[in-house]
C-alpha cells in the first residue's frame, strides 16, 4: 500500500511568538520539523511532503537537511495548505495519506500505527482523546452552564484518509473547516476515531515548547550494548588495534585483520540494536572477509544504527594485554574510531589494562577487548 505523509507547515505560528514560525524553531536541540519528520520515519513512512511558505527563509533552511522530503507551497489557511499538498501528491500513485500538523512533534508510533491500521477497514481515521475534564459554559467570567463530556473528543493529527476520498472532499469544500476530519465529514465521509495520546500536543503558545521538550526527552530510547573479543598471537611484526597498526614482535591471528578492539566495539553496537554479532553479518566462512580491514564491520554497524534512527552517544573500549603498550597509541586509536563512526573524539574512550600476568592475556597468548556503546534514538 502506497502511503504518503503530508505535513502542513505553512502557518505563521503567531500565538507561539518568537519571530521565527514555531515549526522551524529549535526544540531539544533540533528544529521542531526534524522531530516531526523523524516520528514518521520511525513508523516506517518515508514518502513525506511538507507544505511550507516558500518566502520563509527559515523554512528553506530547515528543510535543506531533508533532501528526500518533498516540498510545496502553502495557502492562506490550513485547509488550502492541505489542498495544495494533496494536489502536489496527486500524480504519485498514493493510495493512503496521513495529514499531520508540523507543530505536533511528539506524535508516537502507536498513534501513527493506530490510524494506519484503521485505514484497513475505514476510508478515514483520526486520533481523538476523550475529554476528561468537566466542561463549563462561561459568560463574562461566570459559569452559566455545564456540558456533558461523555461523547466529546479532542481532535489530534495525523488524520488518515484514502487519498482519492480526501482530495475530492477538499475540492468540494465550501467555507472553512477546522481540520481534515471536518472536511471529510462535510463530504459525507465517515471517520473512525482511533486512540489519541495526551503527549501528542500541538505547540501553540510559547509555554508549549517547554512541555514538548519534556515529553521528547522522557520518551528517548536509550540503548546500551557490550562487546567482547579475543584473538591469539601468531607470527608477525605488528598488530592492528582500534584501527591503528602498532609495531609488535608478533601479530594477531584471525580471519580478518584480527582487530580485536574494533570487533568488540562493533559487537557492542550490534548488541545495543539486538542485531546479533559480527559473525552473523560477516560470516567467517565467507572468503570475501579474509584479511578484511575491520573498519568495514564497524561502518556497517554504524549505518545500521543510523538507519534505525539511532545516533551513537559514546563508545568505551578496554584492551587487555601485557604487550604491546597501548598508552602511546590510545589517542590515535580514538581519532581513527571517530573517523570511522563519524562521532566526536570526546565521545570515544580507549583504555588498556594488563591482567597482572594472569590467564591467557597475562601469559601473552593473545589480546582481549571489551567495549560498551550507548545509542540514543530521538
Ligand atoms: N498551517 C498551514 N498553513 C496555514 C496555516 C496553518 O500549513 N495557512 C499549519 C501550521 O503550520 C501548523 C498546523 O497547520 O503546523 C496547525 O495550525 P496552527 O497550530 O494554527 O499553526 P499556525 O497557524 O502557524 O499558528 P497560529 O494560528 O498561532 O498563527
Ligand atoms: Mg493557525
Amino acid at each position: 500500500m502506497t502511503t504518503a505523509v503530508l505535513i502542513v507547515a505553512a502557518g505563521k505560528g503567531t500565538r507561539a511568538g518568537g519571530g521565527v514560525a514555531k515549526q522551524w524553531r529549535s526544540l531539544a536541540g533540533k528544529p521542531v520539523i526534524d522531530w516531526t519528520i523523524a516520528a514518521f520515519r520511525r513508523a516506517g513512512l518515508n514518502h513525506i511532503m511538507v507544505v511550507r511558505d516558500s518566502e520563509d527563509s527559515a523554512a528553506l533552511d530547515a528543510l535543506h537537511a531533508h533532501p528526500d522530503v518533498q516540498q510545496t507551497d502553502g495557502g492562506r489557511d490550513r485547509a488550502s495548505s492541505v489542498l495544495n499538498g494533496l494536489l502536489a501528491l496527486q500524480n504519485e500513485g498514493v493510495q493512503h495519506v496521513l495529514i499531520h500538523d508540523a507543530a505536533r512533534p511528539c506524535v508516537s508510533s502507536s498513534v501513527i500505527c493506530g490510524v494506519l491500521d484503521a485505514l484497513e477497514t475505514n476510508r478515514a481515521a483520526a486520533p481523538g482523546l476523550a475529554v476528561t475534564d468537566a466542561l463549563w459554559v462561561g459568560d463574562d467570567q461566570m459559569v452559566v452552564g455545564t456540558q456533558d463530556r461523555s461523547a466529546l473528543f479532542a481532535a489530534q493529527t495525523p488524520q488518515a484518509f484514502h487519498f482519492d476520498a480526501i482530495l475530492s472532499a477538499h475540492l468540494a469544500l465550501e467555507g472553512e473547516a477546522a481540520d481534515d476530519v471536518e472536511v471529510a465529514r462535510k463530504a459525507g465521509l465517515p471517520v473512525c476515531i482511533t486512540p489519541g495520546d495526551s503527549n501528542n500536543i500541538k505547540i501553540t503558545r510559547p509555554e508549549d515548547f517547554t512541555r514538548a521538550e519534556t515529553i521528547l526527552r522522557s520518551s528517548m530510547d536509550i540503548r546500551l550494548g557490550n562487546g567482547y573479543d579475543v584473538h591469539r598471537f601468531g607470527p608477525g611484526d605488528h598488530v592492528t588495534l582500534c584501527g591503528i597498526s602498532v609495531p609488535h614482535d608478533r601479530g594477531l591471528q584471525g580471519h580478518s585483520d584480527a582487530d580485536v578492539g574494533l570487533h568488540a566495539v562493533t559487537d557492542a553496537l550490534y548488541g545495543a540494536l539486538a542485531e546479533g554479532d559480527i559473525g552473523r553479518h560477516f560470516p567467517p566462512s565467507d572468503p570475501q572477509w579474509k584479511g578484511a580491514a575491520s573498519d568495514i564491520f564497524l561502518r556497517h554497524a554504524v549505518e545500521l544504527a543510523s538507519s534505525r534512527g539511532f545516533s551513537i552517544s559514546n563508545i568505551d573500549c578496554t584492551l587487555v594485554c601485557e604487550h604491546p603498550k597501548i598508552g602511546p597509541h590510545a589517542e590515535a586509536m580514538r581519532t581513527r574510531m571517530a573517523e570511522i563512526t563519524q562521532i566526536g573524539r570526546d565521545r570515544i574512550s580507549v583504555k588498556a589494562t594488563t591482567s597482572e600476568r594472569l590467564g591467557f592475556t597475562g601469559r601473552g597468548e593473545g589480546i582481549a577487548a571489551l567495549a560498551t556503546a550507548t545509542l540514543v534514538q530521538l
